[in-house]
C-alpha cells in the first residue's frame, strides 16, 4: 500500500507574515494521520514556515534547485543551501519552470541525480503534455520521454525514492481538471513506464500524484484512483479548501 501524498506547491505567492497568518489558521485541522503533507513554498519564506509547523507533521519543501554544488549562477539556490534548512521535498521540473526558465529533460535529470546523491531530499519531479500534444495522441511518447529522461543514470533503489507528479499542462490553473479517469490513465501509464525501467517492484513504490486543477471537489475521487498516489495542488493550497482536500 502506498501512503498519499498531498502536497501544496505555493508558486511565487505569499509573504512571510500572510504565510504565518495562512498556516497558524490551518495547520491543526489538516489530518496528517494517513497522509503524507507538505508545502513546496518559495525559497525566502523557508525557514518562516518551517518554524510555524515545527510541532506538526506538515512537512516543508523547495520548489527547483541548481544541479552544480556551487558557483557563479546568480540567482540560483544550491543543494547545500536546502540542506542546511532541513527540508523534505523539492519540485523539479515543474512545467512553469520548463516553459519560462527553459529547464530541460536534461537539467531535471542532473537535479534529481544530485539530490539522490547528496541529500536526503525527496524529488517530487514533474511530467505532463500540453493540450496539442493531447489532441494529436502523442500524450504518451511525450510522457515517457519525459520520465525515461529524468531517470537516466539512476538506480532502480534511488528511483523509488522519488515522487513523480503528472501534470497535464493543459489543467494547470486553468480551472479544467483532468477527469480522473484521464488521470488514472495516465499515472497508470507512468507506473508501466518505470516497471519497463525497473521492474515491477520499484513501480509498485514509486508514487504518482496528478496535478492540475486538483481542488476540494476533485480530489476525493481523483484520489480514490488505483494508481493516484496523491496530488500536487497549486492554487487551491493557498486556501482553506486545502484542509478538505486532505481530510
Ligand atoms: P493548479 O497548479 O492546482 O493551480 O492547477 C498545480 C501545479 O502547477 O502544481
Amino acid at each position: 500500500m502506498r501512503k498519499k501524498i498531498i502536497v501544496g506547491n505555493w508558486k511565487m505567492n505569499m509573504t512571510k507574515t500572510l504565510a504565518k497568518e495562512f498556516l497558524y489558521g490551518i495547520k491543526e485541522k489538516i489530518n496528517v494521520e494517513n497522509t503524507d503533507v507538505a508545502f513546496c513554498v518559495p525559497f525566502t519564506l523557508i525557514d518562516t514556515v518551517r518554524e510555524v509547523l515545527k510541532d506538526s507533521d506538515i512537512k516543508v519543501g523547495a520548489q527547483n534547485v541548481h544541479f552544480e554544488k556551487s558557483g557563479a549562477y546568480t540567482g540560483e539556490i544550491s543543494l547545500d543551501m536546502l540542506n542546511e534548512l532541513g527540508i523534505d521535498y523539492c519540485i523539479v521540473g515543474h512545467s512553469e519552470r520548463r516553459q519560462y526558465f527553459n529547464e530541460l529533460d536534461s537539467t531535471v535529470n542532473l537535479k534529481v541525480i544530485n539530490m539522490l546523491n547528496n541529500s536526503n531530499i525527496i524529488p517530487i519531479i514533474c511530467v505532463g503534455e500540453k493540450l496539442e500534444q493531447r489532441q494529436n495522441n502523442t500524450m504518451y511518447d511525450i510522457v515517457k520521454g519525459q520520465v525515461g529522461k529524468a531517470f537516466e543514470n539512476i538506480s532502480g533503489e534511488m528511483a523509488s525514492r522519488c515522487i513523480l507528479a503528472y501534470e497535464p499542462i493543459w489543467a494547470i490553473g486553468t480551472g479544467v481538471t483532468a477527469t480522473s479517469e484521464e488521470a488514472e490513465d495516465m499515472c497508470k501509464y507512468i507506473r508501466q513506464v518505470i516497471a519497463n525501467i525497473y521492474g515491477k517492484e520499484v513501480a509498485d513504490i514509486l508514487r504518482v500524484q496528478y496535478g492540475g486543477s486538483a481542488n476540494s471537489k476533485n480530489a476525493g475521487e481523483l484520489l480514490n484512483m488505483l494508481n493516484i498516489d496523491g496530488l500536487l495542488v497549486g492554487g487551491a493550497s493557498l486556501k482553506e479548501e486545502f484542509i478538505d482536500m486532505v481530510n
